[in-house]
């Protein structure tokens, strides 16, 4: 008997094969190059053993009584799993698999350059040579000045903050500590196995920075950085945990990042706290409500935003290794083997 798959989007030349090669597969692919139709999938999903999903696929109840109980697996090409329902899956018993690690170096990279586009004003410069304005701006002593995140001569203090402290933000911060960064603070959810009493001495050492320290206190990160990289997931435990209250704390010279999910920041408060100047800029990768984010929305219009539209990811070199990774998760979890990357859902079983 073949097992039934679907998968929401065409992984192109080079992994579709992975999945066409293999004989015990009934593979059924959403053929269009768009967003995979909500109808298309319910009507495609029963019988299945296995789903290979986008982010922006959403994961509930409806979709996993619709495959009914032959499937084992759903595989995300992602790294986030906000779009899935951990504890339906959990209750019946399903896999998830995800594609943590390829991705960090791409979106560690990307954070850093939303940090510098955001301090040094990208919008507006490349947007002034974009309009043909350069010949009427002569370089003057503080024209386009920005804010400088290195100083090598280690004589100003930076302090970088993290909201999350995982795999990105380390990379990130890694990144970073060549600017000259020789302070860190960090806020993460506790849970993490590899945190240990002498954890922030260890990543003193790690990084070669003055000083690592953890807060519990979302006021004394905002206070206290210089840059505010938002690094953690998102669902319902992060919503606007980004709010009013925090971007008010921010120094008005700080910048904050986000790559990591829209729902984290109040998009309106964000907006105000650029436009009234209680802070330098922000540099986004996400928006809350993409990818319906038009031209006419506030944080789009602001000159010190940078809106990227959710690229993270987008090198070649990664987006290949997501996709090939999320295909062997979905093999392995409908052949009934061990995922390579598989996100553990035991504490989603107790109600
Ligand atoms: C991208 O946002 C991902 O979750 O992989
Ligand atoms: C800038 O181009 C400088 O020469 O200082």
């Amino acid at each position: 008997r073949r097992h039934k798959v679907v998968v929401c989007r065409d992984l192109g030349p080079d992994v579709m094969p992975l999945l066409r090669e293999r004989r015990e597969l009934e593979l059924i692919v959403w053929p269009e190059d768009k967003f995979c139709d909500r109808k298309w999938l319910l009507e495609n999903i029963p019988g299945c053993s296995g789903v290979l999903v986008m982010l922006s696929d959403i994961v509930n109840e409806e979709f996993l009584d619709t495959c009914g109980p032959s499937l084992k697996v759903v595989s995300t090409m992602s790294v986030g799993y906000d779009h899935v329902k951990l504890p339906a899956l959990a209750q019946r018993g399903i896999k998830l698999g995800y594609t943590p690690d390829v991705l960090t170096d791409a979106v560690a990279d990307l954070s850093v350059m939303l940090a510098l586009m955001a301090s040094r004003n990208a919008k507006q410069t490349l947007s002034v040579v974009q309009n043909g304005e350069w010949p009427s701006f002569s370089w003057a002593p503080f024209a386009f000045c920005g804010r400088q995140i290195s100083s090598s001569s280690q004589k100003r203090t930076i302090t970088v903050g993290f909201l999350g402290f995982g795999r990105i933000a380390k990379a990130t911060l890694a990144r970073l500590v060549p600017f000259g960064i020789n302070h860190v603070i960090f806020l993460s959810s506790p849970k993490s196995k590899r945190d240990s009493p002498n954890e922030c001495a260890e990543f003193e050492r790690q990084f070669g920075v003055k000083s690592v320290r953890r807060t519990a206190d979302l006021q004394e990160l905002a206070r206290e950085s210089d840059i505010v990289f938002v690094l953690a997931p998102g669902g319902p435990s992060t919503h606007h945990i980004i709010d009013e209250y925090f971007l008010r704390a921010m120094k008005p010279t700080a910048v904050l990042v986000n790559p990591s999910r829209g729902t984290l920041v109040d998009s309106d408060a964000l907006a105000k706290a650029v436009h009234e100047g209680w802070i330098w800029g922000a540099g986004l990768d996400v928006v809350e409500g993409e990818p319906n984010v038009t031209a006419d929305h506030p944080l789009v219009k602001e000159p010190r935003c940078v809106v990227l539209p959710h690229v993270g990811s987008a090198t070649f070199e990664t987006r290949l290794e997501m996709a090939s990774l999320a295909a062997r998760n979905l093999i392995a979890g409908v052949l009934g083997e061990e995922l390579e990357h598989e996100l553990g859902l035991q504490s989603y079983t107790s109600p």
